[in-house]
């Protein structure tokens, strides 16, 4: 099995965790590497339902293991609570399944307040963020103010850290914003207890991952978000605060680009966006009220209503030139059927084969494909799919230029449709 990235092509939500959980019962490795709680990957096995926040998608396999990797920021309460849910379903996690590099960023209170406190000041203009504290731990990352998960084990350095930098959060958190002040001595007790709790997971994950590799095993990297969230890429300021695009594996995990084999981007056959900033392809009509029902398009991690649209060919064949895309998985194909016609974004007026620099402005020019009316939930095999439907992946994957190697009908682990041999080897 080769090295995977796997990477989402729009905004986020395509459906990511399940395609992570069909390929990690080929690979020795599930890995993490940006973003935090703010992702919400749903995972439906023997028909129960779980959505995991900052675990990997590979926790429910015996063959892998999971690393959450340094350029992860890391709420140490959200993944203690998710090994214990896991316990609470019969699965325990041990040191073995899970590895925590020590240098992932923490998500502190200040954080969590900032970030919420922030959106509520911007009124209009806010992003919508996923209040997780996201954006202010990446922040502190880059302004050399951060905790990481290895100061959670030491008291002394943490304290020494907090020192440093709380005086500050504060005179933010009560000047500017009239929030409550964050007390260093509860931190430090709160997350030293934290860490302890975490000791046993935290470790050397570059070393591991390393390891893994040389023993000729093979790393599937699960991104979350998707491109056009990326800082550098999306649709800023209307973005998350991490590199979500497929180069960024190598960064935040520790792992050269050169062991990198594949790239599997993730689109929904429709598109849908939470949160604030430009969609061109969103539909305010019943037909887009229609998807959001069928395809149950409310955020897993906040529980907002999503933004459904159609899909845009510009956007995800862009997403396949900056990730690299070596093949794509279309998603929820399911949620379209039942539709007489299905438009399709094929590019935007007046910008030939280019990609705008903004968003905002994009006017989508439309091809609308003949729909159908089949449930296709129990197809296996894409001869059984219904012709028309067979027609729009097969137009999808000629404009785009990548192909379609795996088909989604359907949220279980079965309702899948693969095609090429990468999710069978
Ligand atoms: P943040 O990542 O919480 O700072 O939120 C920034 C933007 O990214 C907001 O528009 C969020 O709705 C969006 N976002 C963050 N994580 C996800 C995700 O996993 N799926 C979809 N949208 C997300």
């Amino acid at each position: 099995m080769p090295n995977i990235v796997v990477v989402g092509t729009q905004w986020g939500d395509e459906g990511k965790g399940k395609v992570v959980d069909v390929l990690s019962r080929h690979v020795d490795a599930v890995v993490r590497f940006q973003g935090g709680n703010n992702a919400g990957h749903t995972l439906v096995v023997n028909g129960e339902q779980m959505v995991l926040h900052l675990l990997p998608s590979g926790i429910l396999r015996d063959n892998c293991v999971c690393v959450v990797g340094n350029g992860v920021v890391v709420d140490p309460r959200v993944m203690l609570e998710e090994i214990e849910e896991l316990a609470g379903r019969g699965r325990q996690i041990g040191p073995d399944q899970l590895v925590l590099s020590a240098r992932a960023h923490v998500i502190l209170p200040y954080h969590l307040a900032l970030d919420r406190l922030r959106e509520e000041a911007r009124g209009d203009a806010r992003i919508g963020t996923t209040c997780r504290g996201i954006g202010p731990t990446y922040e502190d990352k880059a302004a050399r103010r951060g905790i990481v998960v290895g100061d959670l084990l030491d008291a002394s350095r943490l304290r020494a850290r907090l020192e440093a930098i709380v005086p500050d959060k504060n005179r933010m958190i009560v000047g500017w914003f009239n929030g409550e002040p964050i007390d260093i001595d509860d931190v430090c007790e709160t997350y030293l207890a934290l860490g302890a709790q975490l000791a046993p997971f935290v470790g050397d994950s570059v070393g591991h991952l390393h390891g893994i590799q040389r023993r000729g095993g093979s790393i599937l990297f699960e991104g979350a978000q998707g491109t056009f969230l990326d800082v550098d890429h999306g649709t800023y300021p209307y973005v998350t605060s991490s590199n979500t695009v497929a180069g960024a594996a190598c960064a935040g995990s520790g792992v050269g680009p050169t062991a990198i084999d594949e790239v599997v981007g993730i689109a929904k056959a429709y598109t849908t966006r939470v949160g604030s900033g430009a969609f061109p392809t969103e539909d305010h009509g019943e037909l887009g009220e229609r998807l959001r029902r069928v395809g149950g398009e409310f955020g897993a991690t906040t529980g907002r209503p999503r933004r459904c649209g159609w899909f845009d060919v510009p956007l995800v064949r862009q997403a396949a030139r900056i990730n690299g895309l070596t093949r794509i998985a279309l998603t929820k194909l399911d949620v379209l059927s039942g539709l007489d016609e299905i438009p399709i974004c094929t590019g935007y007026e007046g910008m030939g084969d280019t990609f705008p620099d903004a968003l905002d402005n994009a006017v989508p020019i439309y091809e609308s494909v003949p729909g159908w009316k089949e449930d296709m939930r129990h197809c296996r095999h894409m001869s059984e799919l219904p012709a028309s439907c067979l027609r729009y992946v097969a137009h999808l994957e000629e404009l785009i230029g990548v192909p379609v190697e795996l088909v989604s009908v359907g949220p279980g682990r079965q309702e899948t449709i693969v095609r090429g041999d990468l999710f069978t080897r």
